[in-house]
């Protein structure tokens, strides 16, 4: 067949699935207000776009907290408010707890082990996140995983004294090496670490495979019936996705094994499974892809949560004077630890203003496993459900001024509590929703607070150019557009805040 006619024959199939899907679509009822979008398209190419939950702000505006639109074959229902959030992802849960159709990320790389890919009630994913979730239990996050992050993080502080300029690398080697010490017992030393070389790689692959719009493909899933000859840029990216996918979960798997086979395994959650005995071999597949959720849950964001501290101390120096002289007063002339928590309010604001402003995961995909009725509306199942938290996040009523950074809005509890605003976004938004509710939640709260509080405890964050206007973030500008959100690339100035903080950290160094 010529390339013209192999290309008309998909374009067919494109044609007859949207046409099939459609007619075959029950209305059992009304569906939520929406978009019309194109024929046979509907409104996959908004999907598509960069920051794609701006458009879906543009909707909330327009339709209301509830949108039904279509993409291709796809029926989605965006949610913009805590209220729909919560009522049908959070308190529906049983029925909002599944995946959408993840064609590229699944159907065509193969990344189904992996926790987040398959639906709710497949049992290996209830498996998953119980050992996820168990591995930070209070014991283990007070024995095993803090201890570890306080080692680090003392070796972060050093590298921001010698080399502040890579300071985005050093937050990003310091996340890999707790989170391979936790899970494999595996000493990050080197940049040129081949473990984490190769987990970076897989991330990346992930996260672009299970980006909504990154890859056509997903949008119009008949794609993925053209013929692999045409070796379209996609198709190419999924065999190198595809090279790596098995391997990456299995040689720290297996280096594990020979360690506790042979003694010499050093503490770990992998080693924790391993050392109850010989697994089955589903156990083992179930062990493997584990670690790997561990990095690719936890590095991405956890990174993208640091670059958005460090940048938004650069861009409002009064807020990070304020968090420092709450530490000052607190905890003196020492290291913070976690029981000066408690103590720290003003630091909990700057962490909680964090995670809203900018997002870290903008928009959260769920999808219905059955028909289910909201406020007159039918919603059919198997709809891909798209928690809107871009727009929650800055919503006018919840947040007011909501695009300014402003820490301050989270300590007057009580007025918050009586007028219903300023949640924490920490509780409501930022780790998801219901049971797909992020599993790694218990680790990254106090890491995330730990980190920052003892980066200001000794350091000052300044912007390299101090006089430069302040981005829109209104606009989400200045912050990149993939499945999790962080600063764009950008400068600014790490020094110790006094002689004594300097003379702190170096004591650190013998
Ligand atoms: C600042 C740090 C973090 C943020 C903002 C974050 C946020 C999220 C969000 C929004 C989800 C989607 C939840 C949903 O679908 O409703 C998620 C899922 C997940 N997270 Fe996290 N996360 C963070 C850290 C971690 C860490 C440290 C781990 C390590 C264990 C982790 C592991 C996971 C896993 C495995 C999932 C998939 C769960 C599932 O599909 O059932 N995350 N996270």
């Amino acid at each position: 067949m010529s390339n013209s006619s192999s290309i008309l024959l998909a374009l067919l199939v494109v044609v007859v699935a949207v046409v099939a899907s459609s007619l075959s679509r029950k209305r059992a009822g009304k569906l939520p207000p929406g978009p019309r979008g194109l024929p046979l398209l509907g409104n996959a190419l908004d999907m598509m776009k960069l920051r794609p939950w701006l458009v879906y702000n543009e909707w909330k505006q327009q339709y209301g907290d509830i949108v039904y639109f279509t993409a291709a074959d796809r029926g989605c229902l965006l949610l913009s408010s805590h209220k729909t959030t919560h009522e049908l992802m959070d308190k529906r849960g049983s029925n909002y707890a599944d995946r959408p159709r993840a064609v590229m990320s699944g159907e065509i790389v193969g990344y189904h082990p992996k926790v987040s890919v398959p639906n709710y009630n497949v049992p290996r994913v209830r498996q998953m996140r119980k050992i996820i979730i168990e591995g930070q239990n209070a014991k283990r996050l007070n024995d095993s995983i803090i201890p570890v992050v306080e080692e680090k993080l003392q070796g972060l502080l050093i590298s921001f004294l010698h080399k502040p300029d890579d300071f985005a690398h050093h937050i990003k080697k310091f996340i890999a090496g707790v989170i391979f010490e936790i899970t494999y017992g595996h000493v990050l030393e080197d940049d040129d670490d081949k473990l984490w070389e190769t987990y970076e790689q897989m991330s990346k692959d992930f996260s672009l495979s299970t980006s909504i719009g990154a890859f056509a493909v997903d949008s119009v899933p008949a794609l993925k019936y053209l013929p692999r000859w045409l070796n379209l840029g996609w198709m190419q990216e999924a065999d190198r996705m595809i090279a790596l996918r098995d391997v990456h979960a299995q040689v720290p798997y297996d280096a594990v094994k020979e360690q506790v086979a042979n003694g010499t395994a050093r503490p770990s959650l992998m080693a924790t499974l391993l050392e109850r005995g010989q697994p089955t071999l589903e156990q083992e597949d179930i062990f493997k892809w584990v670690g790997s959720d561990f990095y690719s849950g936890g590095s991405d964001t956890t990174t993208a949560f640091f670059l958005s501290f460090v940048y938004m101390m650069s861009l409002h120096p009064e807020a990070m004077r304020k968090a420092q002289k709450e530490i000052k007063q607190v905890v003196g002339n020492r290291l913070p630890t976690l029981a000066d928590k408690a103590q720290l309010m003003y630091v909990d604001a700057v962490v909680q203003e964090i995670f809203r402003l900018n997002p870290v995961v903008p928009i959260i995909p769920h999808a219905t496993a059955e028909d289910d009725e909201y406020e007159g509306y039918f919603i059919p199942k198997g709809t891909t459900v798209i928690a809107n938290v871009w727009a929650i996040a800055h919503d006018e009523s919840v947040y007011p001024d909501p695009h300014t950074f402003k820490p301050e809005r989270y300590l007057n509890q009580e007025e918050n509590a009586r007028t219903g605003t300023n949640p924490d976004p920490r509780k409501n938004m930022a780790f998801g929703y219901g049971r797909r509710i992020c599993p790694g939640q218990h680790m990254a709260e106090p890491v995330t607070f730990l980190t920052v509080m003892t980066i200001l405890s000794v350091f000052d964050i300044e912007a390299t150019n101090p006089n430069a206007p302040k981005p829109d973030f209104s606009k989400a500008e200045k912050y990149t557009t993939e499945l999790f959100s962080r600063p764009e690339p950008f400068t600014c100035r790490i020094v110790p805040s006094s002689k004594e903080s300097e003379a702190l950290i170096r004591a650190l160094e013998v």
